[in-house]
């Protein structure tokens, strides 16, 4: 038996800090394995990821554009990944492919134990409906907020995505609803953006007035385009988080599925932003 191989398959896919994010963590808790990452052309995802388990993949993590198509393609889906209709984790295992979504999973991680957020009881906005909503809301759920609001620029998304999710809401007794962006109200203990509005310089989606004092302003994205929004944030007086320990909860999350062990995300977090500043 080689060397036990795992990759991320994305388009495009240069740009991943998995492989560096896996590394360590395999240092870490001496685990023995090869991590990569594979630029996968448009139309080839399926066969992508049947050659690589051919050639002795254990796994991969799944990246634009792919999350969906994986969905698809797996064997088996775990329930919280058929929730976000999305996977980024798959697993091979005696020659079957297993789906799970460890993104909502990452953010909790990152905002309950590196910020030390307690989401119990608290109100929140999460903005947009896109796959980055659609992938964190059944684990925001599960931490039993008093309420959360989906409010995205198409209300009919935030709806099917409110829809999709009423019945776990009920269970958790959480208010669920869903808002325009146009018609949003009150104001929020924790306020998270999951919209791809920075990505065109499109500016804050939701106006100051939506932070409570002291709220938490997270943005699931990370380096220059997580700025306007932290920026924003800090002016409004709310304590402001980027999304790379989302990134780092996420992979950490695979990794304890793949290995069966936890690695130290929060020291690996630590490292990864230093590296980034000392390149920046
Ligand atoms: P992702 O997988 O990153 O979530 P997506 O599925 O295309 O990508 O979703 C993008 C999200 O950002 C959507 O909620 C989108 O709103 P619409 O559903 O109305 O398209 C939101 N978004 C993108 N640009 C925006 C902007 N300029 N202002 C507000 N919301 C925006």
């Amino acid at each position: 038996m080689g060397i036990d191989l795992y990759c991320v398959m994305g388009n495009p896919v240069a740009h991943s800090r998995s492989p560096w994010i896996h590394a360590r963590f395999a240092e870490l808790t001496g685990q023995t394995l090869r991590y990569d990452r594979r630029l996968i052309p448009m139309e080839g995802f399926a066969t992508s990821v049947r050659a690589f388990a051919a050639e002795g993949g254990r796994g991969c993590n799944i990246t634009v554009p792919f999350k969906f198509d994986a969905a698809v393609l797996a064997d088996c889906v775990s329930e919280r990944a058929t929730l976000a209709g999305a996977v980024n984790v798959l697993s091979f295992q005696g020659g079957a492919i297993l789906g799970d979504n460890t993104d909502g999973a990452g953010l909790v991680i990152d905002l309950q134990r590196n910020a030390g957020f307690d989401l119990r009881g608290h109100q929140v906005l999460l903005i947009g409906a896109g796959g980055a909503a659609a992938g964190v809301l059944g684990p925001l759920l599960h931490e039993h907020p008093a309420s959360i609001t989906v409010a995205n620029r198409t209300l009919a998304r935030a709806s099917v995505l409110v829809a999709r999710h009423a019945e776990l809401a009920a269970q958790m007794e959480v208010e669920l609803v869903g808002r325009s962006l146009l018609d949003l109200r009150g104001n929020f203990d924790l306020v998270i953006n999951a919209t791809s509005a920075s990505l065109s310089e499109a500016g804050i989606p939701v106006a100051g007035s939506t932070l409570k004092r002291g709220a938490l302003a997270y943005d699931m994205m990370y380096g220059a385009p997580a700025q306007g929004f932290l920026t924003w944030a800090a002016e409004h007086g709310a304590s402001a988080r980027d999304g790379l320990g989302m990134l780092v909860g996420q992979a950490a999350e695979a990794f304890l599925i793949w290995r069966g062990v936890m690695p130290p995300e929060q020291q690996v977090l630590d490292e990864l932003r230093a590296v980034m500043q000392e390149r920046s």
